[in-house]
């Protein structure tokens, strides 16, 4: 958390903390809370959504003995920030921004005017007082909240807590931040007894990760400014009786589209009559484009039961023509490598000799797809051939 504030916490700030319901802000926040308590500081916590009795509940659950954190169900905004007058705590907690209301002021809880308004005046209590506050909003399906740009310019920092909601995993990241960089991440393990850090994140995102196995490829991507290795995988399967499918979990659904044509078009793979899936273990998201190999390795070895080289991790942009395109940080990809043991490296070509010490890895440049096809793949159905023809030759 602190990570991704920048630091830590800055007096007077005002953070908000958006992620889909369920994803676990109330949480996150009552473990902040507690922690901020701990170092004796008062805390109000506020919710709207919540009643005594079911905050108590899952403060027991995680171990939280509230001394020093006061809690406060209570939706009019008005009374909360006379609440918070007379407490004057050293850290306030307001979950959720849209359900707070004003009396003085038109439209539902939720509503953009609503929200907007309440969100200025926690905003001007915390600077006045020069208390940090923070504020869950729920973001809508489009990745709002409450509207686009509703609230992104009131307040201090933006931070998103994301993940899949049947993983156990969370990364929280920042998209606007005063006071440091939007470059760092948090990620949490989702426990029973709360959200945990995860110190080793390549480590959890790879464990069920196998060398050679069919359809998955290893793949050093950025988080921010971490390395993070995750595994994608995709399967491939024929359908001559609709039009085929492609499935994208956790991977930018036109990126694989993208990829799909130029592995028709630039590496002669057949595949306009497959269904597509392709997929990051672990319920992660990876929209950086240097997973474009990965996931056309994994493609091209489930479709041509062809293994990855044994060790190996792959990372680069495609292009349209078939061309491998360089990516950022390629010294950070290939040392969180070199750290799990991988052997081999395959990524785009290189502008110069690289300037860093690649150790006991063995860095392969491919300058196309289908050059990247052929160094990163071994046996499986022939070059460039599609099953069906492999089977005519049969
Ligand atoms: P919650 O914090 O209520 O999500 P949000 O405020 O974003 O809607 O968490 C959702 C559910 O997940 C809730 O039943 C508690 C559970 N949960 C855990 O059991 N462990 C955890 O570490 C987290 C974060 C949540
Ligand atoms: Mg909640």
């Amino acid at each position: 958390m602190n990570r991704v504030l920048g630091g830590g916490l800055v007096p007077g700030s005002l953070v908000l903390v958006g992620g889909e319901p369920g994803i676990g802000k109330s949480t996150l926040l009552l473990q902040i809370s507690a922690m901020m308590a701990e170092d004796d500081e008062i805390v109000a916590y506020v919710s709207g959504e919540e009643s005594v009795s079911q905050v108590k509940l899952r403060s027991e659950r995680l171990g939280i003995a509230g001394k020093r954190i006061f809690f406060l169900s209570e939706p009019d905004l008005a009374a909360v920030l006379e609440c918070l007058e007379s407490l004057a705590p050293g850290l306030a907690v307001v979950d959720s921004i849209q359900t707070m209301y004003l009396d003085d002021i038109g439209g539902m809880p939720g509503s953009v005017s609503q929200v907007r308004e309440c969100t200025w005046r926690l905003e001007r209590w915390a600077k006045q007082k020069n208390v940090p506050l923070l504020i869950t909003g729920h973001v809508t399906k489009e990745g709002a909240i409450a509207g686009p740009g509703t609230l992104e310019h009131i307040v201090d920092v933006v931070l998103y807590f994301e993940g899949e909601r049947f993983s156990s995993y969370r990364v929280l990241r920042s998209e606007k931040n005063r006071f440091g960089s939007t470059n760092e991440v948090g990620i949490f393990e989702m426990s029973d007894r709360g959200l945990l850090e995860v110190h080793n994140p390549s480590e959890v995102f790879l464990s069920a990760y196998k060398d050679q196995t069919m359809g998955s490829v290893a793949v050093p991507t950025l988080e921010g400014n971490r390395p993070l290795l995750v595994e994608i995988q995709a399967l491939t399967t024929p359908n001559s009786f609709s039009p085929p499918r492609r499935i994208a979990n956790g991977v930018d659904f036109n990126r694989l589209l993208l990829i799909t044509a130029v592995l028709i078009e630039r590496a002669g793979l057949k595949l306009f009559n497959q269904d597509i899936i392709a997929n990051v273990t672990g319920g992660l998201r990876v929209h950086e484009p240097a997973v474009d190999l990965g996931i056309a390795l994994a493609i091209a070895s489930s479709f041509r039961d062809a293994r990855p080289v044994s060790g190996l991790v792959a990372f680069g942009e495609v292009g349209l023509n078939g061309e491998l395109r360089g990516v950022s940080q390629v010294e950070r990809r290939v040392a969180e490598a070199i750290r799990l043991g991988f052997k081999s490296c395959l990524m785009p070509r290189l502008k110069a000799k690289p300037a860093f010490d690649s150790g006991d890895i063995e860095l392969t440049q491919a300058g196309s797809i289908a050059e990247a096809l052929r160094m990163g793949l071994t046996g499986g159905v022939g070059r460039g051939i599609s099953r069906d023809e492999h089977t005519e030759q049969e």
